[in-house]
């Protein structure tokens, strides 16, 4: 018996590996129209205003107005938010802007500016990842009155969880430094601080509930004020790669 569910386990893995990389065949997701999804992102369409007005030039974030980076997020993840606000499965408390942001533009639009969200930024040479960090600026942060966490404190929790608190290990779904896994573990390294902040606060009070099987909504419940300031003030901050190799694991190519 254990044997055959265990069989079961790796079966299933592997159907799951299959259907994340023939929606990103060749780095590129099919059927996707890159050239619309970077005019929607820098001029808008229609009503939806342009995405980089909020979301910086880049798609980086800002820590001003509480946006998130999207440049070189997961592909699904990105398309299944935009549907999530669309269909107000996820309410935009921040700003109030996205539910109608998303509903403004059609199902095709949503995945084109998805995969080209997904797509900047990331430039390659080889098999090596070279991209602007895009994290927040801690020190800047701290000098505005911004409170601010303790890296170190907030990697314990990344990297191990802490059990007798029932916290997991981050990583143990978002992977090694919250570099994020294909489809639905968002990358939440190198994300804006303020915008982990929020998330991690929304998950925990309810006011975020498009998490599938409450996954993040279980976890935010075990952290405190300050466990949330401490691994946003770690992963703001959290390369890709690992120490002393400076090589994205082949699945992250985009
Ligand atoms: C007026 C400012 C504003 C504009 C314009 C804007 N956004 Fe947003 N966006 C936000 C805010 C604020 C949030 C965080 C909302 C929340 O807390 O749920 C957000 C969240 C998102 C998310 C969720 C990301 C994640 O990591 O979960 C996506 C995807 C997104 N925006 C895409 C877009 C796209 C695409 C456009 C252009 C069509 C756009 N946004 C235009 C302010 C904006
Ligand atoms: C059991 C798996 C699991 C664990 C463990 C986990 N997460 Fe998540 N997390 C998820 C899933 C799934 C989502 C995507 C939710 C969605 O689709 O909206 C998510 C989303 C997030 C987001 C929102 C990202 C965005 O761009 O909107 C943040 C922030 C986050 N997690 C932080 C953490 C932190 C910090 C930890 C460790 C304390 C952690 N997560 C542990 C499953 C997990």
């Amino acid at each position: 018996m254990r044997t055959y569910l265990k069989k079961l386990g790796s079966v299933s893995i592997v159907a799951m590996a299959v259907v994340a990389s023939s929606a990103m065949a060749s780095g590129k997701v099919t059927g996707a129209d890159y050239a619309n999804g970077k005019s929607i992102f820098e001029n808008g369409k229609g009503d939806v205003p342009a995405c980089n007005s909020c979301h910086g030039a880049t798609g980086l974030g800002d820590d001003n107005m509480g946006t998130p980076r999207l440049a070189g997020q997961i592909y699904q993840f990105l398309a299944k938010q935009l549907d999530d606000y669309a269909n107000d499965r996820r309410m935009d408390t921040t700003m109030f802007v996205m539910n109608a942001n998303a509903k403004g533009m059609s199902p095709q639009d949503r995945k084109d500016v998805a995969a080209y969200l997904n797509s900047v930024g990331r430039v390659f040479s080889g098999k090596q990842l070279q991209e602007a960090s895009g994290g927040s600026d801690m020190a800047a942060l701290k000098e505005n009155g911004v409170e601010v966490g303790i890296a170190h404190m907030g990697k314990v929790i990344v990297n191990f969880g802490d059990v007798e608190r029932g916290i997991p290990a981050c990583l143990s779904c978002h992977s090694h430094n919250g570099r994020g896994v294909e489809p639905m573990y968002p990358r939440i390294g190198e994300q804006k601080f303020t915008y982990l902040v929020s998330q991690l606060k929304k998950f925990r009070d309810g006011s975020r509930t498009n998490d599938p099987m409450k996954q993040m909504q279980v976890v935010a419940k075990t952290l405190s004020d300050e466990d949330i300031l401490n691994v946003a003030t770690y992963l703001t901050q959290a390369p890709q790669t690992t120490m002393g190799n400076t090589r994205v694991p082949v699945e992250y190519l985009p």
